[in-house]
């Protein structure tokens, strides 16, 4: 077993890697953190015109550090070059948003460099490639990316809303007075935006409903909601950029997720393409649901879940919202004439 991880080089492809994300992430990977002590990697890292001093200092970081796994750092700002074979794509680079600004506003600033990458990869990459796509607003950049993708299966795309997932569990973990370690499946239902709905319904404390240990329903269904819907908005506010050090911690959980057999009776989200989807969410969108991973790199969504009147209205409004992004960039998925709201 051993020998055989050791012959091949897991190849990573990671757009806005001159980013505050990323660097913090970067050195997640190459620490063996990620993909564990015995899996070689190597790192392809996309900037842009704009930043390829800053990512050529980030390469030389990279280099200095001697990890041990690391065996191979290349940078450039042309995807059909830096794609090439790679086997997960993590896209973050995009314009991120400032103070008072909604995640759509960047829809027509960042679908452009969606399209562009998803052709790449399609172009170049393995054919299996994992893709998770951070910058936003990431479901509707998800979607674009995976239309112009049309070779890569559509399953293989992700948007990350594990931040979502890991904010919500804290904030349950501190109300109940447990560690955080005690919640369990939780999902984030829906777009990564305001309109998410993080499902107490279904989420578990020391195994048990949530709503069996917070009594305070009110509290769940008001503060606690609308803490974790604006929890971005809130850092943004007071840091003045965007979450940087636990966006990345979320992305090493979502691929995590995806390569380690998920823990039985539990489950993890993420935004993935919903046609097929069992809870007649409406098809050809990304949208955050409630994932199980065999640990081979894919998923199946899980069937087990209930719905109730609180849950069900709110996903009907996030899923209204992803539909108005997506007819908003009908030009950017080959579907016709954009008509934003
Ligand atoms: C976050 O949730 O912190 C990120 O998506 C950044 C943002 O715009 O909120």
């Amino acid at each position: 077993e051993e020998t055989k991880s050791w012959e091949k080089l897991v190849n990573i492809a990671v757009s806005g890697a001159a980013g505050m994300i990323s660097n913090h992430l970067l050195f997640k990977l190459a620490s063996g953190e990620v993909f564990g002590p015995n899996q070689p990697i190597a790192l392809k890292l996309l900037g842009s015109e704009r930043s390829i001093q800053a990512l050529e200092g980030v390469a030389m970081e990279l280099e200095d550090s001697l990890f041990p796994l690391l065996r191979e750092v290349r940078i450039g700002i042309n995807p059909y070059e830096v794609f090439q074979d790679a086997e997960w794509a993590l896209l973050i680079g995009a314009k991120p948003r400032g103070p008072g600004m909604e995640r759509a506003g960047l829809l027509d600033i960042n679908g452009q460099i969606f399209a562009e990458q998803g052709k790449a990869l399609n172009a170049v990459a393995s054919h299996n490639v994992k893709v998770i796509v951070v910058g936003n607003p990431c479901n509707t950049n998800a979607l674009i990316c995976m239309k112009n993708a049309p070779n890569i299966p559509a399953k293989n795309f992700h948007a990350l809303t594990r931040l979502d997932e890991n904010r919500a569990k804290c904030q349950l973990a501190l109300k109940a007075g447990v560690f955080y370690d005690q919640v369990s499946n939780m999902t984030i239902w829906g777009n990564h935006s305001t309109t998410q709905v993080p499902d107490f319904l279904n989420a578990r404390i020391s195994g048990l409903p949530v709503k069996e240990v917070i009594k305070d329903h009110k509290w769940l269904e008001e503060e606690f909601t609308e803490m974790v819907q604006k929890r971005g908005g809130v850092l943004i506010q007071k840091w003045g950029r965007s979450s940087a050090a636990s966006t990345a911690v979320s992305i090493v959980d979502a691929i995590k997720s995806l390569i380690t057999p998920t823990p039985e009776g539990d489950w993890f989200s993420s935004g993935v393409y919903t046609n097929g989807n069992p809870y007649s969410i409406v098809e050809d969108i990304v949208f955050s649901m409630p994932c199980r991973s065999k640990g081979d790199g894919d998923y199946e969504l899980v069937k087990d879940v209930i719905f109730d009147d609180y849950v069900l209205k709110r996903i009907r409004k996030t899923e209204a919202e992803l539909l108005a992004e997506k007819r908003c960039v009908a030009h950017l998925t080959g579907e016709g004439i954009a008509y934003c709201d």
